[in-house]
């Protein structure tokens, strides 16, 4: 399967937002992570729309939004209006998470489907024909550079056989945690979308893009 790298921008210098974005694309980073935070569902908050449409034509990178809101059907129209490429929910924020992907399909949006790490993932058994993504996250959402959490390992491994005993080839994304050190361990397990947001924007961008990128092509 294709490998992906997600840069996500809550760890970029926001003085210096556009040329950062633009070093991860140097770089070969196919994704745009764009964490939306709205103080509920995570204790923080992070950026919205404006943000969104002020980088939207910046790179041709796909912008990968990750709601970490409460209801996120209230905000789905806004931001793929205002850019979003694939919108991913929280399974543990939807109260009708048919609708909410059936939603975010008619505004012409792929559409994602996340677990906390609390969150075993049998509970995505309902959807894995309906969603186009699924992302397991290997931090308690809400901040970046927390630290890996290893039980994650095996809620990948078990998410991919159940999408390999359907004949699915389905996108793992994860989420959390991922340097360059560990990258190889999520791969294994089956992870094909990579967030990574302190090991990208801390430091040199254009290197910790690059240094990923070599690291993913020698699994494609
Ligand atoms: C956390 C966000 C992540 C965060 C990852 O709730 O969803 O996307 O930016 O940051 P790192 O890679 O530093 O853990
Ligand atoms: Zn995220």
């Amino acid at each position: 399967m294709k490998k992906i790298l997600a840069p996500s921008i809550l760890s970029a210098d926001f003085k210096i937002l556009g040329e950062q974005i633009r070093e991860t694309e140097k770089g070969g980073a196919q994704y745009i992570h764009f964490d939306i935070m709205d103080g509920m569902f995570v204790p923080s908050i992070s950026f919205g729309m404006p943000v969104l449409s002020s980088i939207k034509n910046l790179t041709g990178q796909t912008i990968d939004a990750h709601l970490m809101v409460t209801e996120p059907v209230r905000l789905m129209e806004d931001f793929v209006k205002c850019g979003a490429d694939i919108l991913t929910v929280h399974y543990e924020a939807c109260t009708d998470l048919k609708a909410d992907i059936d939603c975010i399909h008619s505004l012409g949006a792929k559409a994602g489907v996340s677990v906390k790490p609390e969150t075993p993932v049998d509970v995505l058994e309902p959807y894995l024909d309906q969603a186009d993504m699924f992302l397991v996250m290997c931090v308690v959402p809400g901040f970046g550079g927390q630290t890996f959490l290893p039980g994650s390992i095996e809620k990948i491994r078990q998410l991919r056989a159940m999408l390999d005993a359907r004949g699915m080839e389905k996108d793992i994304e994860v989420d959390g945690g991922i340097h360059h050190s560990n990258v190889t361990q999520v791969l294994d397990a089956g992870a094909n979308v990579i967030v990574a947001g302190s090991a990208v924007y801390h430091g040199s961008v254009r290197d910790n893009t690059e240094r990923f990128m070599e690291i993913l092509k020698d699994y494609e």
